[in-house]
C-alpha cells in the first residue's frame, strides 16, 4: 500500500505569490478538481479562486460573491466555466438544496468553495484542502494543500 501523502505546504508574499501557486495548482489537478478553502476573512480565498481560475483558462472576473452566494464563471470564447461559491451568508444546511448544491456537484466543473465548514458532510470524496493563513508580515501567507498535488508545482 502506498503511504499517505503529506500536505504541501508553502509560504507566499502578496496577492500574485497567492495567485501564482493557485495557478499551478490548478494545472497540476486539472480540470474536475473540487476545491474546499478555508482561513479567516481576509486569508486570501478568493484571491486564490482567482489563480485557480487563470489556471484553468477561465477568463473572468472573479470577486467575493457579495448578494449571492454562488458565481458562475464563464469563459465566452471556450465556453468552459468555473464554480466559485461563498458559503459564509449560508443560512443553514437546507439552503444548499435552494442554491442546487448538488446539481453543481454532478455537473463536473471544477469548483471551489469558501467557507466548507457550512456544507459539512456534503463535500465531495476528493474534496481538496486549501488552508491558508495569514502572517507574520501582513502580506505573508503560509498555504497547505492536502492532498498535494499529483505534479510537482
Ligand atoms: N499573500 C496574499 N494573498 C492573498 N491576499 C493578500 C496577500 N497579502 C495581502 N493580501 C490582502 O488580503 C486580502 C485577501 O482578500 P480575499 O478577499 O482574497 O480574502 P478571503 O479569504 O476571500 O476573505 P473572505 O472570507 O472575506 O471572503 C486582500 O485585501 C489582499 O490584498
Ligand atoms: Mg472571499
Amino acid at each position: 500500500m502506498d503511504a499517505p501523502r503529506t500536505p504541501l505546504v508553502r509560504a507566499v508574499r502578496g496577492v500574485r505569490g497567492t495567485q501564482n501557486l493557485a495557478r499551478a495548482i490548478a494545472r497540476a489537478f486539472g480540470p474536475r478538481a473540487f476545491y474546499a478553502l478555508e482561513g479567516d476573512l481576509g486569508a486570501g480565498k478568493t484571491c486564490f479562486v482567482q489563480g485557480l481560475c487563470d489556471g484553468l483558462g477561465v477568463r473572468a472576473a472573479v470577486s467575493s460573491p457579495t448578494f449571492a452566494i454562488a458565481n458562475e464563471y464563464r469563459d465566452e470564447s471556450t465556453g468552459r466555466r468555473f464554480l466559485h461559491l461563498d458559503l459564509y451568508r449560508l443560512s443553514g444546511p437546507d439552503e444548499l438544496d435552494t442554491i442546487g448544491w448538488d446539481d453543481y456537484l454532478d455537473s463536473g466543473d471544477p469548483m471551489a468553495v469558501e467557507w466548507p465548514e457550512r456544507a459539512a458532510g456534503r463535500l465531495p470524496p476528493g474534496a481538496i484542502r486549501v488552508r491558508l493563513s495569514s502572517g507574520p508580515g501582513p502580506d505573508d501567507r503560509t498555504i497547505e494543500i492536502d492532498p498535494p498535488p499529483p505534479a510537482a508545482v
